[in-house]
């Protein structure tokens, strides 16, 4: 009897017994071992390093390296009358979800399980990747963890002293369920808000994901666990030093370089506002603006390869964040594994600001601590024209 014939007696048998066995399974369910997408196309992809780097964004090696991190953690056991879903096949449902933002229906017909099932996988699974990963993929950087990120946007982006470049990207859902307007962001989407420091190399080497989106991204960082340690001075950051080549000035601190939508700080530089700009403002905008491109590049990178985080995901916030979180933390595991091999795929995006960012300018303070920023900001802008110049920014403005 081939299986279809069988799938068609036994549904029928389903559909009689239903009400007597609550544990039947679905036969559509019962084949999963031998048809579902698992056990026959993942299996094939196998053979296939392109393809299979493809379909889950990670490589054979990759995917079984994460596996055996993941395993203790995400193994189930068999119960009498359900054998349990292995580790493996989780594992490759949640990085499906991940890769493309599939609706967790789409998955349930390709795998063979139940709705329920994947959303459950989904969430469990991604909080086991970010838990597992966590503390060798993005720990939280030490004093000297930060002055090795301050070398690197020395090196390749010619910005010194800086900490990372920070932004916020609204990840877009549909609205919850009563929700009320707390995730209406400015966009007229619904979204909690992915808050990031990126290093030179790409890395997120801090996120907070949550801050619902009705705020600006400044608002968001002024709420965010972040946003308070920065206030705080919690970070343990490096001491002010002197930039490089100008011996005589005195000692800056070490910063973070945001967009017009955050507010100027002590360590936390923005661009000049208006159009009407000086020639050196202009270029303090200009070389500010390539130290940022990082955080701007590591988010279109994210968003590209696991486009979970580029779809209307339908998930509730508290599952999107879980989600979100798993992706930035195998961001960086990929990268940081595939060191050497490059993936430059950025483009220069530091023109295409306009004025509307400008309208979320936040209105500085005449107190002393808003001075003290703007002194730190003309003495950076002075730099750039001076002993930190280089020859391309003539070039360019
Ligand atoms: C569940 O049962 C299957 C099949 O007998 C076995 O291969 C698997 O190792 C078992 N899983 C656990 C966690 O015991
Ligand atoms: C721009 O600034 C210069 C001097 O700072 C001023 O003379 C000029 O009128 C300004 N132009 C506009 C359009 O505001
Ligand atoms: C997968 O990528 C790793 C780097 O992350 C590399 O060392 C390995 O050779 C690759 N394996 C395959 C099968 O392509």
């Amino acid at each position: 009897m081939d299986y279809r014939t069988k799938i068609a007696i036994i549904t029928l048998l389903y559909m009689r017994r239903r009400r007597r066995h609550r544990f039947w399974v679905h036969p559509i369910r019962q084949y999963r071992r031998s048809h579902s997408e698992y056990y026959r196309l993942v299996q094939e992809l196998r053979f296939d390093d392109v393809l299979f780097q493809r379909y889950f964004r990670l490589n054979k090696t990759e995917f079984d390296k994460l596996l055996t991190i993941l395993a203790p953690r995400i193994t189930m056991q068999n119960t009498s009358f359900r054998l349990a879903i292995p580790p493996a096949e989780r594992l490759a449902i949640c990085l499906r979800y991940l890769a493309t933002g599939d609706s967790f229906t789409t998955i349930s017909y390709s795998y063979r399980v139940g709705v329920c099932t994947v959303a459950s996988i989904v969430r469990g699974v991604s909080q086991a990747i970010w838990e597992c990963l966590l503390d060798d993929y993005m720990p939280v950087p030490s004093k000297q963890d930060w002055s090795n990120i301050a070398a690197g946007f020395l090196e390749q982006w010619n910005f010194p002293n800086c900490l990372g470049s920070i932004d916020g990207k609204h990840v877009v859902i549909q609205a919850p369920p009563n929700s009320g307007s707390l995730f209406h962001n400015y966009k007229g989407t619904f979204s909690p808000v992915l808050l990031a420091v990126v290093d030179a190399k790409y890395l997120f080497r801090i996120i907070d994901v949550g801050g619902y989106g009705r705020n600006s991204d400044g608002g968001t960082l002024a709420n965010s666990a972040f946003g308070e340690a920065l206030r705080n001075g919690n970070l343990d950051l490096p001491d002010d030093s002197v930039l490089p080549g100008s011996q005589h000035c005195t000692p800056l601190p070490h910063v973070f370089v945001g967009d017009e939508a955050f507010p100027l700080q002590r360590n936390l530089l923005r661009p000049f506002p208006g159009c009407n700009l000086s020639r050196e403002k202009r270029i303090y905008n200009y070389r500010l603006s390539r130290a940022r491109l990082t955080v701007e590049c590591a988010f279109g990178i994210l968003t590209s390869q696991w486009r979970m985080n580029r779809r209307l995901l339908t998930v509730n916030p508290a599952k999107a964040e879980v989600c979100v979180k798993a992706t930035c933390i195998l961001h960086n595991f990929l990268r940081m594994s595939r060191r050497g091999t490059r993936n430059h795929l950025c483009v220069s995006s530091w023109q295409r600001e306009g004025p509307a960012a400008l309208q979320e300018a936040p209105r500085l303070g005449s107190n002393n601590a808003a001075r003290v920023a703007i002194r730190i900001r003309d003495a950076f802008s002075a730099y750039f024209c001076t002993e930190g110049a280089v020859p391309w920014q003539h070039l360019v403005l």
